[in-house]
C-alpha cells in the first residue's frame, strides 16, 4: 500500500492512500483548491482515485471533495446521516468497507464533533487482516479531541464524543496508528499537537483530554474555550449546498 499525508491550509491534514499494485486510491478531507494537487499525486503514482471521502461536513474549510470526485470519476462519500443534502453522494454506513485493491477502509461512525463524523480503519491485506492505522478525522486528534459545540447541543454532543472515542476508537489495539484530520492550529479542537500522527497506546497514556470518567470528560470538552470558526456559515453553506 501507499499513504500520503498532506498538510493543507487552516492546519488541516488530508490523505491519499491505496493500493499501488492495482492502481486504486482513496482521498480523504481534500480542500477546495487542492483538487489538482491530488490529481497530480494520483497520476504520479499511477493510481486512479476510486473514492473521495469527507470525514464530516467541515465547518472550518470549504471541501474540494465533490470537485475532486468529478475530476477523478470517483464516488464522493459522506456518512449516511447526511442524506437529504441537495447533491448525490455515496452514503456510508457504519461498518461499510471500501476496497481498493489490497487495501480496505472500514467506516466507523463516531458522532460527537458533528453528528456525521466518521473514522476510517485502514487495513493493508498484503500485510495482515487487522487495521494498521485509523484516520480519525476531527474525532480524536494527537493530544486533543474534536470540539462538540459547533452546531449547538454541546453537552449531548460531548456525551456522544465520549462514547465514540472510548467505545469505538480506544477499544482498538494500542499499536494502531492514528492519523487525524488536523494538527496544531486547527479551530476544530483544543490541545492539538503539531505532530501529525500517533498511536492508540500513546494517546491513551498521554492525551490530557482523554479523561476516563464520563462526566469529567463531558464537562472539560464542553466547557473548553476555543476560538470561533471564521466564516463558518458561509463554509457550511458551501459544503452542504444549503444554509445552516
Ligand atoms: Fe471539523
Amino acid at each position: 500500500m501507499f499513504l500520503e499525508q498532506v498538510a493543507c491550509a487552516k492546519s488541516s491534514l488530508a490523505y491519499l492512500f491505496g493500493c499501488a499494485g492495482q492502481g486504486l486510491a482513496i482521498a480523504v478531507d481534500v480542500h477546495a483548491g487542492d483538487e489538482a494537487t491530488f490529481m497530480t499525486m494520483a497520476e504520479q503514482r499511477g493510481v486512479r482515485i476510486r473514492y473521495v471521502i469527507d470525514t464530516h461536513i467541515h465547518a472550518d474549510h470549504v471541501s474540494g471533495g465533490r470537485r475532486l470526485a468529478e475530476l477523478a470519476g470517483a464516488e464522493y462519500g459522506l456518512h449516511d446521516s447526511d442524506q437529504g443534502l441537495p447533491f448525490e453522494f455515496l452514503p456510508l454506513g457504519d461498518g461499510q468497507i471500501l476496497r481498493v485493491g489490497n487495501v480496505s477502509a472500514q467506516v466507523i461512525h463516531t458522532p460527537g464533533h458533528t453528528d456525521d463524523s466518521i473514522c476510517l480503519a485502514v487495513t493493508d491485506h498484503s500485510r495482515g487482516d487487522a487495521p494498521w492505522f485509523m484516520l480519525t478525522g476531527h474525532t480524536l486528534f494527537v493530544g486533543g479531541v474534536g470540539r462538540p459545540d459547533l452546531h449547538g447541543r454541546a453537552t449531548e454532543m460531548a456525551e456522544k464524543l465520549y462514547d465514540s472515542i472510548f467505545g469505538r476508537i480506544l477499544s482498538q489495539p494500542d499499536y494502531l496508528e492514528i492519523l487525524p484530520g488536523a494538527q496544531a492550529g486547527s479551530v476544530c479542537g483544543g490541545g492539538i499537537s503539531g505532530k501529525p500522527c500517533s498511536t492508540i497506546g500513546f494517546e491513551k497514556k498521554f492525551n490530557r483530554s482523554l479523561i476516563g470518567k464520563r462526566e469529567d470528560f463531558v464537562a472539560q470538552v464542553r466547557d473548553a474555550v476555543l476560538p470561533e470558526v471564521e466564516e463558518m456559515q458561509m463554509i457550511v453553506r458551501a459544503n452542504t449546498g444549503r444554509a445552516m
